[in-house]
C-alpha cells in the first residue's frame, strides 16, 4: 500500500508542476483492495455511510484511495493521507464510509471515479486507477467545436508525434459539457471510457485510466504533449503537416497496437 500511495504522491506533484492542478483542481482515486491489511479492513468508520448516487454491484467489498474534496495537489504530494482519505463501500453497495486516517472528505468527482471504477472491475483487466485533471493544452482544443469530435482529435494528436500513438492507442474520447460532480457526467465518462483510456471533458480537463496512476498520468502527457506541438506550431504562424495516415497504420502495424479494448 505504501508503494500505492507514494505512487499517488508523485503523480500528484507533477499535475501541479505542469500547471494541470491551480488551487484544488483535478482529483486521484485508486483501488487499494488488494494491499489493505485486516486491521484496516475492520476498522470502524469514521464517517456515517454517505450515499454515492448510484448503486454499484462490482464495487462491494472495495476499498479506494480519494483525494479530498477542496485539497490542493500540492499539498497532497507532501501529505497524501491528509489531503485524501481511504473509503470502504458498504455491503449494499451504494454508499461508503471513510476509514483512515483522517475524516476527509472524498473529491466531489467521486461519482465518476466510482462508476467507472465499477466498469473496471466488472470488465475484469487490471485497471486500478482513475485520474481527473486540467491540462491546459488540451483543455484550450475543447473550446473548438471542431475538436469535440474524437476521431477527429484522436487524429490531430496520433499524428504530431509517433510516440502519442504508440502510448496512447486508444486515442482520446470527448464528453459533452457537464456540470461538474454530478451524475450525467459520469454517465456520459463511463460510456467513452468503454472505448478510450483518456476522456476529454469539453472545457474542463481530462479523465484518465490506467493500471496505476503513474499510467493514468502518463497518457494525459503523451496526449498533452501531442497538443502543445500542435499549438507551437500554430504559433509559429503554420497549421503543422502531421504524419501521414499510412506513417500512423505502419506504427500500430509494427508495435501490434490495440485498436479497441
Ligand atoms: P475536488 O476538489 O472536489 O476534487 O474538485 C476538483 C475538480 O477538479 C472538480 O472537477
Ligand atoms: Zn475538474
Amino acid at each position: 500500500m505504501k508503494n500505492t500511495i507514494n505512487q499517488i504522491a508523485e503523480v500528484a506533484g507533477y499535475l501541479w508542476q505542469k500547471g494541470w492542478a491551480e488551487r484544488n483542481g483535478g482529483n486521484i482515486t485508486v483501488n487499494i483492495t488488494d494491499c489493505i491489511d485486516t486491521s484496516l479492513k475492520n476498522a470502524a468508520p469514521m464517517s456515517p455511510a454517505i450515499a454515492i448516487g448510484k448503486t454499484l454491484p462490482a464495487l462491494h467489498g472495495q476499498f479506494f484511495y480519494a483525494k479530498g474534496t477542496g485539497k490542493r495537489m500540492r499539498d497532497l504530494a507532501r501529505l497524501p493521507m491528509e489531503n485524501g482519505s481511504i473509503i470502504r463501500i458498504t455491503d449494499d453497495c451504494a454508499h461508503y464510509e471513510i476509514i483512515a486516517e483522517k475524516p476527509v472528505m472524498p473529491t466531489s468527482e467521486l461519482p465518476s471515479h466510482l462508476e467507472i471504477q465499477n466498469y473496471l472491475i466488472e470488465t475484469g483487466g487490471k485497471y486500478r486507477a482513475t485520474l481527473h485533471t486540467h491540462p491546459i493544452e488540451l483543455v484550450a482544443m475543447s473550446h473548438s467545436p471542431r475538436f469535440l469530435d474524437s476521431a477527429t482529435i484522436t487524429h490531430t494528436l496520433w499524428s504530431m508525434i509517433p510516440e502519442t500513438l504508440a502510448f496512447a492507442p486508444l486515442g482520446l474520447g470527448v464528453v459533452p459539457y457537464a456540470l461538474p460532480g454530478s451524475l450525467q457526467l459520469a454517465d456520459a465518462t463511463l460510456d467513452e471510457i468503454k472505448k478510450h483510456d483518456v476522456v476529454l471533458w469539453e472545457k474542463h480537463g481530462v479523465f484518465a485510466v490506467g493500471e496505476n496512476i503513474i499510467e493514468a498520468f502518463d497518457q494525459v502527457d503523451v496526449l498533452n504533449k501531442a497538443a502543445v506541438i500542435y499549438m507551437t506550431a500554430q504559433n509559429m504562424g503554420f497549421a503543422p503537416e502531421g504524419m501521414t495516415d499510412e506513417a500512423i497504420a505502419d506504427i500500430q502495424r509494427v508495435f501490434h497496437l490495440p485498436t479497441h479494448r
